[in-house]
């Protein structure tokens, strides 16, 4: 490595700089109101804001070792927003406010890279290893040493891109595409929390053009699905899809609410240094603060290679993110160079693929399953066959398009693949039986419940809802849920044992259980059976709006059941609105107001709420001002500081502006009521000052009913 940049393995001196900056510790609890400052002093200010929250982001994110409060970073956060408020030309380029995302784009724009992103070379079985080993060995003889390392790591599962810092600045993310050419995702990786906006070095590069995997890890994948589900919208299949799909989002606010995590490997340029292995290439990059996985080591031969790729394969269920094999590369560079680079991918690296878990079997038929939310999939019932160590009998065919696409039947043979933790999926058809069985449709009857199913582009939906027995486990978990009827203590575990011991069919038999039946399920005694069933029977009433939402109508989220009930006022009218007066509704669209309908149209469904009714729930009526569309909060402006518990801060402040209330981000002289949650942060300090009515969350709650009826 030359000396002529500063490389970041004196990384401790910046920090030591700007130990100086008091930010780096608890910020004060109050600041010099924003107003006194002048523009150079704002300045100033800004960028120790800017350095310190960068900071405490990296001792957050990446070393997991913050050393200041949630709330004091809160504190130092909206310092920040208070000050870019007042003088908007001080809003950095990277600054940490515009990391909550941008305005949405019509289309992604095309990025050429810095340099060109070649792909590698793959590999499947060990003899393939042995080649691209005794290759290099015969060739590195040329190079000015023979004594060389194999350096090995996971191979992510994730989207490639290429990551530019200029001056130490994030200047620029891009998708791979063709190698030369991708697309600009600038705007949406720099919501990604694990990347630093600026390298911790003091005198960083002019360029550095860096190599990443972007990722979406499993738990935040699996948190994220569980939500969309609850908000009756459709789950990603896998982490992969998920993060492709997030990277070239268009709005990059949805972006900054995904779990993304990015994980860096490799330079594809860096201007004034010169490295001589990838040892120091991590090095260089673990100094700028760029985030690197761990799981790595030295090989010298096939046998060690061999050894590290069987036991990684063993480890990847409990990595939270997805690998589909490992990369070997030379570790040095003077080898590298010798070896040199095939037009797509470098001579001196292979990637070792896990097996891709696919086999060939015989489908013997195709069932239809019907899923928590009524989705119908239609299902291959296969010859068993082992796939990566599993026996596998049934594998999805996703929906009736994907099964035409494939034009796979009855008696056919048919390749199949497991891939991570999902269920297996039908690749092809191998080969057709002869004589071929007749295309299959799906039925036009729910094979569950016999209920009518109805079509929604490519997938088929049983609209029975509540009164399919197949639906009934999600129902009764969403119906319980904290925004539905919020029945305390009645779980997931608790609803399959309820199933399995057959004492409840629908919803409605929830109020007939008595603490003896909670008796006979394991786990519970006389004080656990008691409380459970007071808490259903004091989840007996409810306003419109979270009955409807606990109703688990498909499409029908809290917002939109709320939308409803403002409009109908009266359970009974919502009943019997026809499409057309439901689509008349603000913000309810052809598809929810169908949905609504369809759902009120099952004879099943009718019965289950009858039989609620008939059992003392209460649906409260949404009458008056909300009904009327009245705005009994014009001309009110609202701010939400800390977390309360029973709004996150966007329904908090839908809440208000249904009524007619305007929600802003920081306090100042227009704002009339400041809302503080838990671990609130200088805005309280800030509302204090001026005067300004302070709520908590129980006053808050007591204001919004109080103006709605
Ligand atoms: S090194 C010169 N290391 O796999 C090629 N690539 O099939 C440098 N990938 O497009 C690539 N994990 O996006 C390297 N640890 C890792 C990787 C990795 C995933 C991706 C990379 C590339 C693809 C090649």
């Amino acid at each position: 490595m030359t000396d002529s940049l500063p490389l970041p393995f004196d990384q401790d001196s910046p920090d030591e700089d700007m130990m100086a900056n008091p930010y780096r510790k608890n910020p004060p609890s109050e600041f010099d109101p924003v107003d006194t400052l002048d523009e150079a002093e704002a300045a100033e200010e800004v960028e120790r804001l800017v350095e310190a929250i960068d900071f405490h982001d990296r001792r957050y994110y990446l070393d997991n070792d913050p050393v200041i409060s949630d709330g004091a970073y809160d504190r130092l956060f909206q310092r920040l927003v208070d000050l870019e408020e007042a003088f908007p030309d001080l809003q950095q380029k990277n600054s940490p406010t515009r990391r909550v995302g941008a305005e949405p784009l019509d289309e992604l724009e095309e990025v050429e890279h810095t340099a060109p992103m070649l792909s590698l070379d793959a590999a499947f079985e060990r003899e393939e290893i042995e080649k691209f080993e005794d290759f290099c060995r015969r060739n590195a003889v040329e190079a000015s040493t023979t004594d060389f390392n194999y350096f090995a790591e996971p191979k992510f599962d994730g989207l490639s891109a290429e990551v530019v810092y200029e001056n130490g600045e994030f200047a620029r993310a891009a998708t791979r595409g063709n190698g030369t050419v991708g697309e600009d995702i600038t705007r949406n990786v720099r919501t990604i929390r694990t990347l630093p906006m600026r390298l911790n070095a003091d005198a960083p590069p002019d360029l550095l053009a860096v190599r990443a995997e972007i990722l979406m890890p499993r738990s935040g994948f699996q948190e994220m699905n569980k939500r969309r589900i609850e908000r009756g919208e459709d789950p990603f299949a896998n982490p992969r899809n998920a993060a492709a799909g997030t990277v070239r989002q268009l709005d990059p606010s949805v972006v900054a609410r995904r779990p993304l995590d990015i994980y860096f490997y490799d330079i594809l340029r860096v201007d004034g240094a010169d490295f001589s292995s990838q040892t120091e290439v991590r090095d260089a990059l673990d100094g700028w603060g760029l985030k690197l996985d761990d799981h790595t080591t030295y090989c010298e031969n096939v046998d060690e290679i061999e050894h590290f790729y069987r036991s990684i394969d063993e480890e990847r269920e409990t990595l939270d993110f997805e690998i589909d094999g490992v990369v070997v590369k030379i570790d040095e560079f003077d080898v590298r160079r010798v070896l040199g680079e095939r037009s797509r991918s470098p001579r001196w690296a292979i990637a070792w693929k896990f097996d891709p878990k696919q086999e060939v079997t015989v489908l013997r038929d195709i069932a239809v399953q019907v899923g928590r939310t009524g989705k119908l999939t239609p299902v291959a019932m296969l010859d068993p066959v082992e796939v990566g160590g599993v026996t596998v009998s049934r594998a999805s065919l996703h929906n009736i398009e994907e099964l035409h696409d494939k034009d796979v039947r009855a008696g056919d043979t048919v390749r199949i693949q497991r891939a991570g933790d999902v269920i297996p999926d039908v690749v092809e058809l191998v080969d057709a039986a002869d004589p071929r069985a007749e295309p299959f449709e799906m039925p036009a009857r729910c094979p569950v419940c016999d209920t009518e199913t109805v079509r929604e582009g490519p997938l088929h939906f049983c609209p029975a809802g509540i009164s399919c027995t197949a639906q009934l486990k999600g129902h009764l978990i969403h119906y319980s849920s904290r925004d539905a009827m919020d029945i305390d203590g009645l779980g997931e575990e608790t609803v399959t044992d309820l199933i399995e011991a057959e004492l409840v069919e629908d919803i409605a038999d929830l109020y007939e259980l008595t603490p003896e039946d909670f008796l006979t399920l394991e786990g519970f005694a006389d004080t656990s059976a008691h409380n459970l069933y007071e808490s259903i029977q004091g989840s007996r009433s409810a306003p419109l709006d979270r009955f409807l939402f606990a109703l688990g109508i498909r499409h029908v989220g809290s917002h939109v059941a709320r939308l409803l009930a403002e409009a109908f006022g009266t359970l009974d009218d919502v009943r019997h609105a026809d499409v057309d007066a439901l689509q008349a509704t603000k913000g309810i669209g052809p598809e929810i107001a169908q949905s609504v309908r369809d759902f009120f149209d099952s004879p099943g469904n009718n019965e289950v709420v009858d039989r609620l009714l008939t059992l003392g729930v209460e649906v409260e009526p949404i009458v008056g001002a909300e009904a009327d569309g009245a705005r009994p909060l014009e001309d009110t402006t609202f701010v939400f500081t800390g977390s309360l518990d029973r709004f996150t801060r966007s329904e908090a402040q839908r809440e208000v502006e249904d009524l007619g209330a305007r929600a802003t981000s920081s306090v100042s002289g227009n704002t009339d009521y400041l809302v503080a949650g838990d671990n609130a942060g200088s805005k309280l300090d800030e509302a204090r000052e001026r005067g300004i009515d302070i709520l908590d969350e129980e006053a808050f709650v007591a204001l919004l009913q109080d103006v709605s009826t």
